[in-house]
């Protein structure tokens, strides 16, 4: 499905970062990040985290997204280093200072996996970024998969995460306008995450 949707031309989640992740950037501060990004797409927020001088990881199962990113990271004279892999079977290695989750959306089982080995790989003091669509998007169909099971309850971040100390943690609604499937009111969990530092 992601190979067919990024084969168009155009950059159907727009080239512009996730507004999102453009507000909490500017809150952390421009200290310089090993970043991983999962679901990475065509490139927005991992050319933009690169732009900021971060060594960026990507990754996403899409072929095609990743052609679409490197043609886009060259444009804007950064790089990026892109896996193509399923998050199904991926395995982390290394530490990541930040990590970026955003619409990134997974079965269920495969969405526990991947979560418990982001607090597994996250340095101490590291961050993560996450944006998903909630269950009560299926009401406003403004974006995002269909199925109940690929959204994410504030209730999962919560629990998932309770390793880390919660900048933010909220379920919220807001307008959307990021690329043509992407577009209007949208109801979505946010949550800021940090590892504790060691003593
Ligand atoms: C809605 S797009 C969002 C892309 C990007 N994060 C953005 O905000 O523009 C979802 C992305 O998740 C990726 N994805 C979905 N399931 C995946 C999986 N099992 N393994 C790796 N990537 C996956 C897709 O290939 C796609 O690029």
């Amino acid at each position: 499905m992601w190979d067919e949707r990024f084969s168009d031309s155009i950059y159907v989640y727009g080239c512009e970062p996730s507004q999102f992740l453009v507000e909490q950037m500017q809150l952390l501060g421009n200290q310089s990040r090993r970043v991983l990004t999962l679901g990475e797409g065509e490139g927005r927020n991992g050319v933009y985290l690169a732009r900021l001088g971060h060594e960026v990881h990507a990754v996403d199962g899409s072929v095609a997204g990743q052609s679409k990113a490197l043609n886009l990271a060259e444009a804007q004279h950064v790089s990026l280093d892109y896996s193509v892999a399923d998050l199904a079977d991926y395995q982390f290695e290394g530490q990541y200072d930040l990590m970026v989750m955003i619409f990134c959306h997974l079965p269920l089982a495969i969405r526990t996996k991947v979560h418990q080995q982001m607090c597994e790989h996250l340095a101490p003091g590291g961050v993560i970024i996450y944006q998903a669509y909630s269950p009560w998007q299926l009401q406003l169909g403004t974006g995002g998969p269909k199925k109940r099971e690929m959204l994410v309850e504030l209730s999962e971040l919560e629990q998932d995460f309770s390793a880390l100390n919660f900048m933010t943690c909220r379920q919220l609604q807001k307008k959307i306008v990021e690329g043509i499937y992407h577009t209007g009111m949208a109801d979505v969990v946010e949550m800021v995450a940090q590892r504790p530092l060691l003593h």
